[in-house]
Protein backbone atom coordinates (compact mmCIF):
# COMPACT_ATOMS: atom_id res chain seq x y z
CA UNK A 1 0.00 0.00 0.00
CA UNK A 2 1.17 3.54 -0.59
CA UNK A 3 1.59 5.93 1.74
CA UNK A 4 -0.54 8.88 2.03
CA UNK A 5 0.43 12.10 0.45
CA UNK A 6 1.42 13.93 3.18
CA UNK A 7 0.23 17.88 3.47
CA UNK A 8 2.29 20.88 4.69
CA UNK A 9 0.96 22.10 8.12
CA UNK A 10 -1.27 24.88 6.88
CA UNK A 11 0.15 27.49 9.11
CA UNK A 12 3.21 27.23 7.06
CA UNK A 13 3.96 29.46 4.29
CA UNK A 14 7.63 29.35 1.66
CA UNK A 15 9.33 32.93 1.86
CA UNK A 16 7.99 35.74 -0.46
CA UNK A 17 9.09 35.23 -3.89
CA UNK A 18 9.89 31.17 -4.11
CA UNK A 19 10.72 29.75 -7.15
CA UNK A 20 8.45 27.17 -8.06
CA UNK A 21 9.72 25.63 -11.69
CA UNK A 22 10.72 22.52 -13.33
CA UNK A 23 14.25 21.44 -14.76
CA UNK A 24 15.90 20.45 -17.70
CA UNK A 25 19.11 19.99 -19.86
CA UNK A 26 20.08 21.00 -23.17
CA UNK A 27 21.13 17.44 -24.08
CA UNK A 28 18.26 15.80 -22.44
CA UNK A 29 16.17 17.11 -24.47
CA UNK A 30 17.12 19.03 -27.26
CA UNK A 31 18.10 16.25 -29.53
CA UNK A 32 20.88 16.22 -32.52
CA UNK A 33 23.94 17.79 -30.17
CA UNK A 34 25.91 16.76 -32.67
CA UNK A 35 28.88 18.95 -31.26
CA UNK A 36 28.95 18.04 -27.79
CA UNK A 37 31.10 15.35 -25.93
CA UNK A 38 28.26 12.90 -25.23
CA UNK A 39 27.26 12.81 -28.75
CA UNK A 40 30.70 11.69 -29.43
CA UNK A 41 30.88 8.71 -26.58
CA UNK A 42 27.03 7.53 -27.19
CA UNK A 43 27.98 6.63 -30.80
CA UNK A 44 31.46 5.70 -29.69
CA UNK A 45 29.31 2.89 -29.05
CA UNK A 46 32.28 0.54 -27.05
CA UNK A 47 32.09 -0.92 -23.92
CA UNK A 48 28.31 -1.18 -23.68
CA UNK A 49 28.73 1.95 -21.43
CA UNK A 50 25.00 3.61 -22.44
CA UNK A 51 22.02 1.30 -23.57
CA UNK A 52 21.21 4.46 -26.18
CA UNK A 53 22.03 7.05 -27.83
CA UNK A 54 20.31 10.62 -27.28
CA UNK A 55 19.06 10.79 -30.86
CA UNK A 56 16.33 13.77 -31.09
CA UNK A 57 15.72 13.15 -27.71
CA UNK A 58 12.43 15.42 -26.91
CA UNK A 59 13.05 17.83 -30.10
CA UNK A 60 12.83 20.63 -27.70
CA UNK A 61 15.48 22.51 -29.62
CA UNK A 62 12.44 22.81 -32.03
CA UNK A 63 9.27 22.68 -29.73
CA UNK A 64 10.76 25.14 -26.69
CA UNK A 65 7.60 26.45 -27.05
CA UNK A 66 5.35 23.23 -26.08
CA UNK A 67 7.24 22.93 -22.99
CA UNK A 68 7.14 26.55 -21.77
CA UNK A 69 3.29 26.57 -22.71
CA UNK A 70 2.85 23.68 -20.67
CA UNK A 71 4.62 24.64 -17.81
CA UNK A 72 3.24 28.11 -17.97
CA UNK A 73 -0.14 26.41 -18.16
CA UNK A 74 0.33 23.90 -15.09
CA UNK A 75 1.31 26.90 -13.18
CA UNK A 76 4.66 27.21 -12.53
CA UNK A 77 6.48 30.04 -12.64
CA UNK A 78 10.37 29.29 -12.88
CA UNK A 79 11.94 27.29 -15.93
CA UNK A 80 15.23 25.90 -15.55
CA UNK A 81 17.05 25.27 -18.86
CA UNK A 82 20.38 24.65 -20.47
CA UNK A 83 22.00 26.51 -23.24
CA UNK A 84 24.39 24.54 -25.23
CA UNK A 85 27.95 25.31 -25.41
CA UNK A 86 28.82 23.10 -28.24
CA UNK A 87 26.17 24.66 -30.07
CA UNK A 88 27.10 28.52 -28.97
CA UNK A 89 30.86 27.70 -29.85
CA UNK A 90 30.80 24.88 -32.78
CA UNK A 91 34.48 25.28 -33.06
CA UNK A 92 37.13 26.91 -31.02
CA UNK A 93 36.63 30.69 -31.03
CA UNK A 94 34.16 30.33 -33.91
CA UNK A 95 30.78 31.56 -32.04
CA UNK A 96 27.29 30.81 -33.65
CA UNK A 97 25.56 33.80 -33.80
CA UNK A 98 22.28 31.85 -34.28
CA UNK A 99 22.53 29.95 -31.62
CA UNK A 100 22.88 32.62 -29.48
CA UNK A 101 19.50 34.21 -30.93
CA UNK A 102 17.94 30.80 -30.69
CA UNK A 103 18.13 30.68 -26.66
CA UNK A 104 17.51 35.07 -26.35
CA UNK A 105 14.34 33.40 -27.80
CA UNK A 106 13.85 30.97 -25.13
CA UNK A 107 14.43 33.57 -23.01
CA UNK A 108 11.82 35.83 -23.88
CA UNK A 109 9.48 33.48 -24.61
CA UNK A 110 9.53 32.28 -21.08
CA UNK A 111 9.52 35.86 -19.98
CA UNK A 112 6.39 36.33 -22.18
CA UNK A 113 5.00 33.69 -20.56
CA UNK A 114 5.37 34.87 -17.40
CA UNK A 115 8.17 32.29 -16.31
CA UNK A 116 10.95 33.40 -14.52
CA UNK A 117 14.37 31.71 -16.46
CA UNK A 118 17.18 30.12 -14.84
CA UNK A 119 19.64 29.75 -17.01
CA UNK A 120 22.50 26.92 -16.75
CA UNK A 121 25.45 27.75 -18.94
CA UNK A 122 27.00 24.05 -18.75
CA UNK A 123 24.78 20.73 -17.88
CA UNK A 124 26.98 18.08 -18.08
CA UNK A 125 28.39 18.36 -21.79
CA UNK A 126 30.90 20.12 -23.75
CA UNK A 127 31.66 20.70 -26.91
CA UNK A 128 33.84 17.70 -28.49
CA UNK A 129 36.95 19.54 -29.52
CA UNK A 130 37.00 21.05 -25.79
CA UNK A 131 37.10 17.36 -24.30
CA UNK A 132 39.35 16.30 -27.13
CA UNK A 133 42.07 18.86 -25.90
CA UNK A 134 42.25 17.74 -21.98
CA UNK A 135 38.47 18.57 -21.02
CA UNK A 136 38.37 20.10 -17.52
CA UNK A 137 42.25 19.31 -16.66
CA UNK A 138 43.77 21.42 -19.42
CA UNK A 139 45.87 23.98 -18.71
CA UNK A 140 43.44 26.80 -20.28
CA UNK A 141 40.06 25.07 -19.78
CA UNK A 142 39.18 27.94 -17.41
CA UNK A 143 39.97 30.79 -19.71
CA UNK A 144 38.30 28.62 -22.31
CA UNK A 145 35.29 28.67 -20.71
CA UNK A 146 35.21 31.95 -19.17
CA UNK A 147 35.67 32.65 -23.51
CA UNK A 148 32.67 30.67 -23.75
CA UNK A 149 30.72 33.00 -20.84
CA UNK A 150 31.66 36.54 -22.38
CA UNK A 151 30.33 35.45 -25.84
CA UNK A 152 27.45 34.23 -23.94
CA UNK A 153 26.35 37.67 -22.58
CA UNK A 154 23.37 38.21 -24.43
CA UNK A 155 21.79 35.49 -22.68
CA UNK A 156 21.87 37.15 -19.20
CA UNK A 157 22.85 40.77 -19.36
CA UNK A 158 19.02 41.02 -19.82
CA UNK A 159 15.45 39.06 -18.21
CA UNK A 160 17.55 36.50 -16.79
CA UNK A 161 17.81 36.80 -12.44
CA UNK A 162 19.43 33.70 -11.84
CA UNK A 163 22.60 32.06 -13.80
CA UNK A 164 23.83 28.72 -12.64
CA UNK A 165 27.35 28.19 -14.38
CA UNK A 166 28.37 25.01 -13.66
CA UNK A 167 25.34 22.03 -12.96
CA UNK A 168 26.62 19.29 -10.50
CA UNK A 169 30.54 20.14 -11.10
CA UNK A 170 30.96 17.05 -8.69
CA UNK A 171 29.44 14.95 -10.53
CA UNK A 172 31.33 15.78 -13.96
CA UNK A 173 34.44 15.31 -12.28
CA UNK A 174 33.06 11.72 -11.25
CA UNK A 175 32.43 11.30 -14.62
CA UNK A 176 35.88 11.52 -15.72
CA UNK A 177 37.02 9.09 -13.48
CA UNK A 178 34.63 6.51 -14.64
CA UNK A 179 35.60 7.20 -17.95
CA UNK A 180 39.44 6.64 -16.74
CA UNK A 181 38.66 3.20 -15.19
CA UNK A 182 36.44 1.98 -18.09
CA UNK A 183 39.72 2.48 -20.35
CA UNK A 184 41.74 0.92 -18.13
CA UNK A 185 39.53 -1.87 -16.81
CA UNK A 186 40.08 -0.99 -13.24
CA UNK A 187 36.99 -1.76 -11.27
CA UNK A 188 34.73 1.11 -9.94
CA UNK A 189 33.18 0.91 -6.07
CA UNK A 190 30.50 -1.05 -5.97
CA UNK A 191 28.57 0.93 -3.63
CA UNK A 192 29.42 5.10 -3.73
CA UNK A 193 30.78 7.21 -6.01
CA UNK A 194 34.58 7.07 -7.25
CA UNK A 195 36.62 9.84 -6.27
CA UNK A 196 36.22 12.65 -8.15
CA UNK A 197 38.91 13.20 -10.80
CA UNK A 198 41.44 15.62 -9.23
CA UNK A 199 42.68 18.01 -12.00
CA UNK A 200 39.00 17.83 -13.12
CA UNK A 201 38.08 19.16 -9.74
CA UNK A 202 40.87 21.69 -9.78
CA UNK A 203 39.52 23.05 -13.51
CA UNK A 204 35.97 23.91 -12.60
CA UNK A 205 36.82 25.51 -9.25
CA UNK A 206 38.81 28.01 -11.51
CA UNK A 207 36.13 28.08 -14.22
CA UNK A 208 33.16 28.65 -11.99
CA UNK A 209 35.42 31.64 -10.12
CA UNK A 210 36.94 33.05 -13.58
CA UNK A 211 32.57 32.73 -15.01
CA UNK A 212 31.34 34.24 -11.84
CA UNK A 213 33.76 37.17 -12.50
CA UNK A 214 33.33 37.68 -15.91
CA UNK A 215 29.51 37.39 -15.47
CA UNK A 216 29.76 40.42 -12.84
CA UNK A 217 31.71 42.55 -14.72
CA UNK A 218 29.19 42.32 -17.49
CA UNK A 219 25.82 41.76 -15.74
CA UNK A 220 26.50 43.16 -12.18
CA UNK A 221 22.75 42.76 -10.86
CA UNK A 222 22.57 38.74 -12.05
CA UNK A 223 22.81 36.13 -9.35
CA UNK A 224 25.82 33.66 -10.46
CA UNK A 225 26.07 30.65 -8.31
CA UNK A 226 26.37 26.60 -9.28
CA UNK A 227 24.41 23.37 -8.51
CA UNK A 228 25.84 20.56 -6.46
CA UNK A 229 24.96 16.95 -6.47
CA UNK A 230 24.60 16.53 -2.46
CA UNK A 231 24.12 12.87 -1.36
CA UNK A 232 22.57 13.59 1.90
CA UNK A 233 25.44 11.41 3.51
CA UNK A 234 24.19 9.35 6.62
CA UNK A 235 26.82 7.66 8.82
CA UNK A 236 25.93 4.97 10.93
CA UNK A 237 26.93 4.70 14.18
CA UNK A 238 30.72 5.02 14.67
CA UNK A 239 31.43 5.61 10.93
CA UNK A 240 31.41 9.72 11.02
CA UNK A 241 35.10 10.40 10.60
CA UNK A 242 34.80 7.76 6.94
CA UNK A 243 31.48 9.72 6.40
CA UNK A 244 33.28 13.30 6.60
CA UNK A 245 36.25 12.17 4.81
CA UNK A 246 34.92 10.60 1.94
CA UNK A 247 32.14 13.30 1.45
CA UNK A 248 35.02 16.29 1.50
CA UNK A 249 36.25 15.84 -2.17
CA UNK A 250 32.89 14.23 -3.20
CA UNK A 251 30.76 17.36 -2.27
CA UNK A 252 32.09 19.57 0.21
CA UNK A 253 34.68 20.99 -1.40
CA UNK A 254 31.97 22.35 -4.00
CA UNK A 255 29.65 23.44 -1.65
CA UNK A 256 32.71 25.59 -0.01
CA UNK A 257 33.19 26.98 -3.25
CA UNK A 258 30.02 28.57 -3.53
CA UNK A 259 31.08 30.93 0.06
CA UNK A 260 30.83 34.30 -2.48
CA UNK A 261 28.06 33.18 -4.56
CA UNK A 262 24.51 34.94 -4.73
CA UNK A 263 23.04 31.20 -4.41
CA UNK A 264 24.09 27.85 -4.16
CA UNK A 265 22.17 25.11 -5.71
CA UNK A 266 21.58 21.69 -3.68
CA UNK A 267 20.13 18.61 -5.75
CA UNK A 268 19.10 15.97 -4.20
CA UNK A 269 17.67 12.32 -5.15
CA UNK A 270 18.56 9.93 -2.49
CA UNK A 271 20.42 9.67 0.47
CA UNK A 272 24.34 7.41 0.75
CA UNK A 273 24.51 5.37 3.59
CA UNK A 274 28.14 5.05 5.08
CA UNK A 275 29.57 2.30 7.54
CA UNK A 276 33.12 2.02 9.02
CA UNK A 277 34.19 0.67 6.03
CA UNK A 278 32.90 3.26 3.57
CA UNK A 279 29.61 3.42 1.35
CA UNK A 280 27.27 0.91 1.97
CA UNK A 281 24.05 -0.36 -0.86
CA UNK A 282 20.95 0.41 -0.47
CA UNK A 283 19.95 -1.71 2.33
CA UNK A 284 17.80 -4.97 1.51
CA UNK A 285 13.93 -4.58 1.42
CA UNK A 286 14.13 -0.87 0.43
CA UNK A 287 12.33 0.52 -1.97
CA UNK A 288 14.39 1.50 -5.54
CA UNK A 289 13.44 3.92 -7.91
CA UNK A 290 13.82 3.22 -11.61
CA UNK A 291 17.84 5.04 -11.46
CA UNK A 292 17.96 1.86 -8.82
CA UNK A 293 18.71 4.53 -6.17
CA UNK A 294 17.11 4.16 -2.18
CA UNK A 295 13.15 5.79 -2.14
CA UNK A 296 14.36 8.35 0.29
CA UNK A 297 12.59 11.90 -0.17
CA UNK A 298 13.62 13.24 3.31
CA UNK A 299 17.42 13.89 1.86
CA UNK A 300 16.89 17.14 0.16
CA UNK A 301 15.72 18.24 3.55
CA UNK A 302 19.00 16.59 5.13
CA UNK A 303 20.69 18.22 1.95
CA UNK A 304 19.74 21.32 2.21
CA UNK A 305 20.80 21.54 5.93
CA UNK A 306 24.07 20.54 5.37
CA UNK A 307 24.41 22.93 2.79
CA UNK A 308 23.86 25.25 4.68
CA UNK A 309 26.73 24.54 7.58
CA UNK A 310 29.04 24.48 4.76
CA UNK A 311 28.42 27.72 2.90
CA UNK A 312 26.42 29.62 5.42
CA UNK A 313 24.54 32.46 5.09
CA UNK A 314 24.26 31.14 1.33
CA UNK A 315 21.02 31.37 -0.07
CA UNK A 316 19.71 27.96 -0.76
CA UNK A 317 17.93 27.20 -3.95
CA UNK A 318 17.15 23.81 -4.56
CA UNK A 319 17.68 23.11 -8.59
CA UNK A 320 17.01 19.41 -8.98
CA UNK A 321 14.78 17.15 -7.24
CA UNK A 322 12.96 14.09 -8.22
CA UNK A 323 12.33 10.44 -8.78
CA UNK A 324 12.57 8.03 -11.80
CA UNK A 325 9.35 6.43 -11.40
CA UNK A 326 6.97 4.81 -14.31
CA UNK A 327 4.24 4.92 -11.43
CA UNK A 328 3.47 9.03 -11.11
CA UNK A 329 1.07 8.31 -8.19
CA UNK A 330 4.93 7.61 -6.74
CA UNK A 331 6.14 10.42 -7.75
CA UNK A 332 3.83 12.71 -6.47
CA UNK A 333 4.07 10.66 -2.85
CA UNK A 334 7.67 11.05 -3.06
CA UNK A 335 7.70 14.95 -3.91
CA UNK A 336 4.95 15.77 -1.16
CA UNK A 337 7.65 14.17 1.62
CA UNK A 338 10.15 16.09 0.13
CA UNK A 339 8.54 18.98 0.35
CA UNK A 340 7.54 18.29 3.82
CA UNK A 341 11.26 17.65 4.64
CA UNK A 342 12.22 21.00 2.82
CA UNK A 343 9.90 22.84 4.74
CA UNK A 344 10.91 21.35 8.12
CA UNK A 345 14.30 23.03 7.22
CA UNK A 346 13.14 25.70 6.10
CA UNK A 347 10.99 26.30 9.57
CA UNK A 348 14.32 25.41 10.95
CA UNK A 349 16.31 28.68 9.94
CA UNK A 350 17.52 27.24 6.41
CA UNK A 351 17.36 30.10 3.90
CA UNK A 352 15.84 28.01 0.82
CA UNK A 353 14.44 30.29 -1.85
CA UNK A 354 12.83 27.88 -4.35
CA UNK A 355 12.37 24.46 -5.37
CA UNK A 356 12.75 23.28 -9.43
CA UNK A 357 11.54 19.79 -9.71
CA UNK A 358 13.83 17.34 -11.83
CA UNK A 359 12.57 16.81 -14.45
CA UNK A 360 9.91 18.35 -16.63
CA UNK A 361 9.91 15.94 -19.02
CA UNK A 362 10.49 12.33 -19.43
CA UNK A 363 13.98 13.02 -21.22
CA UNK A 364 17.25 11.29 -21.87
CA UNK A 365 18.88 10.05 -18.53
CA UNK A 366 22.27 9.74 -20.05
CA UNK A 367 22.08 6.57 -21.86
CA UNK A 368 18.77 5.19 -21.68
CA UNK A 369 15.53 6.51 -21.79
CA UNK A 370 14.31 4.33 -19.02
CA UNK A 371 14.29 6.12 -15.95
CA UNK A 372 11.61 8.49 -16.63
CA UNK A 373 11.96 11.20 -14.38
CA UNK A 374 9.23 13.52 -15.92
CA UNK A 375 6.30 15.43 -14.94
CA UNK A 376 5.07 15.44 -18.60
CA UNK A 377 5.47 11.86 -20.59
CA UNK A 378 6.51 12.58 -23.73
CA UNK A 379 6.06 9.95 -26.70
CA UNK A 380 9.34 9.05 -28.34
CA UNK A 381 8.03 8.91 -31.89
CA UNK A 382 5.70 11.91 -32.50
CA UNK A 383 7.10 14.11 -29.56
CA UNK A 384 3.25 15.27 -28.16
CA UNK A 385 3.64 16.17 -24.61
CA UNK A 386 0.91 14.18 -21.76
CA UNK A 387 0.81 16.13 -18.68
CA UNK A 388 1.09 13.52 -16.05
CA UNK A 389 -1.23 13.90 -13.25
CA UNK A 390 1.65 14.92 -10.76
CA UNK A 391 2.57 18.31 -13.15
CA UNK A 392 -0.97 19.50 -12.75
CA UNK A 393 -0.91 18.71 -8.69
CA UNK A 394 2.52 20.24 -8.48
CA UNK A 395 2.08 23.10 -10.38
CA UNK A 396 -1.66 23.97 -8.35
CA UNK A 397 0.82 24.36 -4.86
CA UNK A 398 2.87 26.86 -6.43
CA UNK A 399 2.91 29.44 -3.02
CA UNK A 400 2.62 32.30 -5.52
CA UNK A 401 -0.81 30.98 -7.20
CA UNK A 402 -1.87 29.78 -3.53
CA UNK A 403 -0.79 33.33 -1.28
CA UNK A 404 -3.63 34.79 0.28
C1 LIG B 1 21.55 15.78 -13.33
C2 LIG B 1 20.49 15.50 -14.36
C3 LIG B 1 20.04 14.06 -14.24
C4 LIG B 1 19.41 13.86 -12.88
C5 LIG B 1 18.91 12.47 -12.61
C6 LIG B 1 21.34 15.11 -12.01
O1 LIG B 1 22.48 14.35 -11.75
O2 LIG B 1 21.81 17.15 -13.22
O3 LIG B 1 21.01 15.80 -15.62
O4 LIG B 1 19.18 13.68 -15.25
O5 LIG B 1 20.33 14.19 -11.87
O6 LIG B 1 19.93 11.54 -12.67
Amino acid sequence: MQNPVPVLPTDFQWPEGFLWGASTSAHQTEGGNVGSDWWNLEHLNTGGLLKEPSHDACDSYHRWHEDMDLLAELGFSDYRFSVEWARIEPAPGAFSQAAIAHYRRMIDGALARGLRPMVTLHHFTSPQWFAERGGWSAPDAADLFERYVRAAAPLYTDGVEHLCTINEPNILAVMITVRHRMKSGTALPSAGLPLPDHGTTEGLLLAHRQAVSAVKALAPEVQTGWSVACQAYEALVGAEQTANAHRRPREDVFLEAAREDDWLGVQSYTRNLIGPDGPLPVPDGAERTLAGWEYFPEAVGRAVRHAATIAPGVPLIVTENGIATGDDSRRTSYTAAALEALAEAVHDGADVRGYFHWSLLDNYEWGSYDPTFGLVAVDRTTFRRTPKPSAHWLGALNPARTAG
